[in-house]
């Protein structure tokens, strides 16, 4: 990310709320100003993505209410990493083939659980300036976008689930947080 005009842009890892929150249940806003503050947003989330580790991070994982995304599903050791910056992402075409693939969330450490969604997606989005994308994502990269798009209306993969292993997930996850605060 640094490299390309060798100068480097000081990032800052930011916190990642944990679920239950409301900030993680609430819709988020579009985001309408295209600016350098923006810009350090998407570094500092895609910096705080890598460092999780994660393949995916939505703005309100990080308490802000803005239609902005980061991911980056290459996964295989050593190959060129791909990072991805959506702002205002919307789905306009699900395929009706599904895939099923065993998801986790930054916001929900160390649960997984099967969520079965489109196999392939297209994507509309604007890029960090302002510049309308469209693409066709498939395999890992259509299911993450899928979850991190979710995140925008305030879902969670653990929606997805039958009641009462959701219950048990939200549990834990209350449970974690008091180790947490105790542990500050
Ligand atoms: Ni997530």
């Amino acid at each position: 990310m640094a490299g390309v005009t060798g100068y480097i842009r000081p990032m800052t890892l930011r916190k990642i709320l944990i679920h239950p929150d409301p900030r993680l249940k609430a819709k988020a806003d579009p985001v309408g100003t295209f600016d350098k503050d923006l810009a350090k947003l998407a570094d500092d989330m895609l910096e705080t993505m890598y460092a999780a580790p994660g393949i995916g991070l939505a703005a309100p994982q990080l308490g802000l209410a803005k239609r902005m995304l980061v991911m980056d599903c290459v996964k295989e050791e050593n190959a060129t990493p791909e990072p991805m910056i959506l702002i205002n992402p919307e789905v306009v075409w699900t395929s009706e083939d599904t895939s099923v693939y065993e998801e986790g969330c930054l916001s929900i450490p160390d649960q997984y659980a099967d969520v079965t969604r489109p196999a392939e997606v297209t994507v509309n989005w604007q890029d960090i300036d302002g510049k309308q994308r469209s693409e066709k994502f498939d395999a890992l990269w259509a299911t993450c976008v899928q979850h991190e798009i979710d995140h925008l209306d305030g879902k969670l993969f653990i929606d997805y689930l039958k009641p009462l292993k959701r219950q048990m997930i939200t549990r834990k996850m209350q449970k974690l947080k008091r180790e947490m605060a105790r542990a500050d």
